[in-house]
């Protein structure tokens, strides 16, 4: 379960500070699908930074699964997010050079899981989302925009997280692959009890997700 008590992240550029999350509670259950929306410019990635621990909040208290990760170490820090957390962004972030096989294989050569077993891992997952064999040993540029998403998918799952935050996941795609990404985003939630994440400009998506939440100038306006 991800708690957000109170928060608050300002920044300041000089004279001039911008309250880009202003005193933000809400609250998204394990197994929960959620989307945040709202005008550009109006926090929805500086809050998902806040969850993924990307960056601190200036105040308040964020909960996962009962822990209150504002409190972490930095060493605690980086072990939280690669553990607990999956991320997938809108421009995918794969590794250029690595084919999808080795980018998915990745993050468990940080947390340590034994190379024969990151192999077979990677490669159920790429299955899981639809690329065959063949395609696991393509590079990124040699994958359609949908397939790389799929592969930053296959990757975020890679440690098992309780939580996925994905920012704009389907914001490079057209619609249908969208719909897919989406559709398979949602099956993890339902499947794996993950708790998803999903900031989106696209409203057909938010209207289909269990819980929406909408931020307008770095405040908490709509919740259904
Ligand atoms: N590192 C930073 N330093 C200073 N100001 C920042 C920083 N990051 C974000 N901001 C400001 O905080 C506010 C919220 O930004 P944020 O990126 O969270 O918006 P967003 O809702 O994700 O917008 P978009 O839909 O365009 O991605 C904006 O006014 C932005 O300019
Ligand atoms: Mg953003």
């Amino acid at each position: 379960m991800l708690q957000v008590k109170s928060v608050i992240k300002q920044f300041s550029n000089g004279d001039n500070k911008v309250l880009a999350v202003n005193n933000i509670t809400l609250t998204v259950k394990q197994g929960q699908f959620a989307s945040i929306i709202g005008k550009s410019g109006s926090g929805k990635s500086t809050l998902l930074a806040l969850l993924g621990a990307l960056d601190r909040p200036s105040k308040g208290r964020i909960l996962v699964d009962d822990k209150d990760i504002t409190k972490l170490s930095d060493s605690e820090l980086v072990k939280y997010r690669c553990q607990k957390i999956g991320f997938v962004f809108q421009a995918y972030n794969l590794v250029p050079n690595l084919t999808a096989l080795e980018n998915v294989m990745l993050p468990m050569e940080f947390s340590k899981v034994k190379k024969g077993e990151r192999k077979k891992r990677a490669q159920e997952l790429l299955k899981q989302v639809g690329l065959d064999d063949k395609k696991q040993h393509r590079k990124p540029s040699n994958l359609s925009g949908g397939e790389q998403q799929r592969v930053a998918i296959a990757r975020a799952l890679a440690n098992k997280p309780s939580v996925i935050l994905a920012d704009e996941p389907t914001g490079n795609l057209d619609s249908q692959t969208g719909k897919m990404i989406f559709d398979l985003l949602h099956g993890l939630a339902k499947s794996e009890k993950t708790t998803v994440v999903v900031v989106t400009h696209d409203l057909s998506i938010a209207g289909r997700t269990d819980i929406t939440f909408t931020l307008s100038d770095g405040k908490l306006t709509e919740k259904k």
